[in-house]
């Protein structure tokens, strides 16, 4: 039995354990890896590396992916591009494909499982916890980690300069890591997609606490929250291969009508990648190994067309079909959560 991994799209921690996981797993059947290189360009280019555990083996802390990841998309040039991996496949002699992505990636899984009946099996990623089915995505708990992290950095010179902090995270179009990390800090007030921003409330809660006697506020806004009845702030006006928008910029949208509203000193710091960088907390590397263990499973029992997924605290098997039917934007439960402080 050959198989072969990639991984998809944005980044996270917790790639590498996967990857780790699979290769232990299909190498206890007596089966063997081999690694395709930045996603779905390496596999219609034909470029891989062989996968043992003696080199995997030490990679459960290691952010990012050995691998190496794009956002390329078969599907942008179907005509050239599916062959060319129904090719790589074929020339390799391959029994399976692991592809460990987000909604693009394991779009693309899927398709070629449903449209080209190729043997595909995918893993759930993305610190943005937006996908549907899974409960929690690894990568997700360490993005809040590092968002947390940086509040409490940023905590200390707001307060010494009596000043706004408004602190943009990541999360695309669903507001779960400003939502869970703006709880975990105690923020003063968080903005999520989900919910229009509402910026006169936002400020009268400040003032409140301000005027209460707290001498700095910090406000925690999603990349995607939008103000009532326009779109989401872009830094470019280029989309990539799957047709995304690069988000960014409501932060300072945000502090700048804050502090013109309450004519006090408000900043902006927008976090980035470093939400995607790092060491993978011990959440996120249990919970990529026990889903990495369970795709390999699934391969060894050829269960092609399918994802894994975490259900409560039960790695559960699900179709890719169903991964990717829809996003899931924030339970609205968390932010009511939240909400009870912004009064
Ligand atoms: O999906 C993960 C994510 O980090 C989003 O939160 C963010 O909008 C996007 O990827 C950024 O992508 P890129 O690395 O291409 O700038």
């Amino acid at each position: 039995m050959k198989v072969g991994l990639l991984t998809g799209g944005g980044d996270c921690p917790g790639l590498n354990a996967v990857i780790r996981a699979v290769v232990q797993q299909v190498t206890n059947a007596g089966g063997e890896c081999v690694g395709f290189l930045e996603g779905w360009r390496g596999i219609i280019k034909g470029n891989s590396r062989p996968l043992h555990v003696r080199e995997t083996d030490e990679i459960i802390g290691l952010g990012g992916t050995i691998l190496g990841s794009s956002r390329t998309n078969p599907f942008k040039n179907p005509d050239t591009d599916v062959p060319a991996v129904q090719k790589t496949f074929r020339d390799q002699g391959l029994d399976a494909l692991v592809a460990i992505g987000g909604d693009d990636t394991l779009g693309v899984a899927y398709r070629l499982n449903e449209e080209y009946g190729m043997p595909t099996i995918g893993v759930p990623k993305t610190i943005d916890n937006d996908l549907s089915v899974t409960d929690f995505t690894f990568g997700f708990d360490t993005a809040i980690n590092i968002v947390v992290d940086s509040v409490e950095k940023l905590r200390t010179t707001t307060a010494s300069h009596r000043r706004i902090m408004v602190v943009e995270t990541m999360g695309r179009h669903a507001g779960w890591i400003a939502c869970f990390s703006g709880i975990a800090v105690g923020a003063d007030y968080i903005m999520v997609p989900e919910v229009p921003v509402d910026i006169d409330h936002c400020c009268e809660v400040l003032k409140k606490r301000l005027d209460d006697g707290k001498n700095y506020a910090i406000v925690v806004v999603s990349e995607g929250a939008k103000m009532p009845n326009r779109k989401e702030i872009t830094t470019s006006a280029e989309t990539d291969a799957f047709g995304h928008v690069r988000l960014g910029g409501i932060g300072q949208v945000v502090a700048e009508m804050v502090e013109e509203r309450l004519k006090r000193e408000t900043r902006s710091v927008t976090l980035g990648h470093i939400q995607r960088g790092g060491p993978p907390s011990a959440y996120d590397r249990v919970l990529a190994t026990r889903l990495g263990l369970a795709a390999g499973d699934l391969v060894i029992k050829k269960r092609y067309g399918t994802m894994v997924a975490l259900s409560g605290t039960k790695i559960i098997e699900t179709t890719l079909k169903a991964g990717v039917a829809a996003s899931k934007t924030l339970d609205l439960t968390y932010y009511a959560e939240a909400s009870a402080f912004f009064k």
